[in-house]
Order: C-alpha cells, then structure tokens, then sequence
C-alpha cells in the first residue's frame, strides 16, 4: 500500500517498473547518505535497514563505507533484481528483499539504524515512519531525507503533485512534528533545499540529451502523448521556490 498517484502517468510509476538510467534517486548523491549514515551513528557494528532501497546502490556504499551490516527493502522487483546484482558484482554481502514500506518483514526492535531516503513522501507517511520506529531497537536512530513544502505553497500545486506522482511532502517542521508523534527522541531536522534545485539540473546532465527524448518517447508510448505535457508540469512544480528538501533523524526511546 502506497499513497498512489491519480494520474495514469508518473515519473515514479516509469522508475519503478523500468528505471530511468540513473543510479541514486534523491538529491545530494551519496554525499547526503553519508550525512544522513552519521547523525544515524552508523559504524561498522551497526544493522541497518534501508527502507524503499532503489537500485542498491546507498545499501552497498554503506557496507563498503563503514563496514556494516545492510539489508535493503523495496517493493519493486525490478528494483530488488538490480540491486542483488550491483551487491553481486562489488562483492558486497548486502541482502535485498522485496517489501511494502509500510509492512515490514522484520520483528520489533531490530536494527541499530533504520533509513529511507526520498520516499516517505510517497508513502502513507505516518504508518511508514510507524513501521521504520517498530523495527529499530531501543537507542537505535530512524532517519529519512526527503522533499519538504516551502513558504506559502498554492493549494492547487499540492494537489496536482498529489494527484500526478502521489507525493504529499511536508515542511521540514511538519516532518519534525511526525518524528516526535511517533515517539523519537532528540529530533533534529536540518534545511538541505539548495540540493533539489541543483538536482534537477545535475539529472538531466546524467541523463543527457539523447536520455531525456528517450524517457518521453517510453513515456509517449506506455501512457500517450499526455505524459509529455506532466513530465514538464512536475518539473515545473519542482523548480519553483516552493519546493525544499530537508534531513530528518530521531532516536527511539
Ligand atoms: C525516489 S525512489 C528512491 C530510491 C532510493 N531510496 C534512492 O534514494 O536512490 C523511490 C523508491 O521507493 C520505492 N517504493 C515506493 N513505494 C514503496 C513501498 N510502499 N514500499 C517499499 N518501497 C517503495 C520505489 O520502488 C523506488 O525504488
């Protein structure tokens, strides 16, 4: 179960099902996981779990980076399958399993550290962040970085980010505020929104030219000449100063 989008087209459904060529899906690259890995206290005796793990490839720099122990859990298969074959091919003892974010497979209280970058926004926020709370111990830290509203947001825009990608952010207080009611301790949430803007910009570079007419032609022939017209609209949405992006940890009691 997912917040899901109205719209028959969205750029997530595409990621999904079919990646779009790219390897990390958030902004800020591995430079905000390895923020993020910190204010979690990971260390080399550490179980961590990443929530919505994509293609594998924050599971893997976290194994190699602080030597970790690391599962990974997404609910697309096509995402799982690359991520098993990018711990495969680096040689990394990393699990990937399929599974929903908001039911997750494991008992209460068993990870040091539990992350999800750039899709509690996706979710149903609350349950999400719940589930990410149950299965981190006593002590352990649950952190998230994700997209957050900025100043006075236009309703209509919320509505149509909504309706179009299923994506309902909150402003960085608002994330903060869910952190607390679900029962974490010392949160802090820190202001990253220069990262989204560059992220746009430094996206379409990775993905070039040729990349992009090929992302609107997959498009163009799953959903019609329609989802042209809401690529440019999300990316619009995403360019405007009402979008931010903010760092959110907290640790379970
Ligand atoms: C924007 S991508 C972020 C991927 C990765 N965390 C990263 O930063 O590169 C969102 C990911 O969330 C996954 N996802 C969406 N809904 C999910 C759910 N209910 N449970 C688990 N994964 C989910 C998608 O398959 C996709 O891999």
């Amino acid at each position: 179960m997912r917040s899901k989008s109205s719209s028959k087209f969205s750029l997530e459904k595409l990621i999904e099902s079919e990646g779009i060529g790219i390897e990390i899906l958030h902004p800020g690259g591995l430079e905000i996981t390895k923020e993020l890995a910190e204010l979690c206290r990971i260390n080399e005796n550490s179980y961590v779990l990443d929530v919505a793990s994509g293609t594998g490839e924050t599971a893997c720099f976290l194994a190699e980076t602080f030597g970790c122990r690391v599962v990974g859990v997404d609910y697309s298969a096509y995402m799982v399958k690359r991520a098993r074959e990018k711990a495969n091919a680096k040689g990394l003892d990393v699990e990937f399993k399929v599974a929903d974010a908001h039911n997750l497979p494991f008992p209460a209280n068993s990870f040091d550290a539990v992350i999800s970058e750039c899709t509690t926004c996706l979710l149903d926020k609350e349950r999400a962040i719940r589930e990410m709370v149950r299965v981190a111990k006593a002590g352990g830290y649950v952190g998230i970085h994700d997209v957050c509203w900025k100043g006075d947001v236009p309703e209509e825009m919320k509505i149509r980010l909504a309706e179009i990608e299923g994506e309902k952010p909150e402003t960085l207080e608002g994330w903060k505020i869910l952190f607390e009611n679900a029962g974490l301790a010392d949160v802090i949430a820190i202001d990253r929104s220069s990262l989204i803007h560059e992220w746009i910009e430094e996206l379409k570079k990775q993905i070039g030219i040729l990349g992009q007419v090929k992302i609107f032609l997959k498009a163009i022939s799953k959903w019609g000449f329609e989802s042209y017209r809401i690529i440019r609209e999300v990316e619009k949405i995403y360019q405007s100063p009402y979008i931010g992006y903010g760092i959110i940890v907290g640790r379970k009691c």
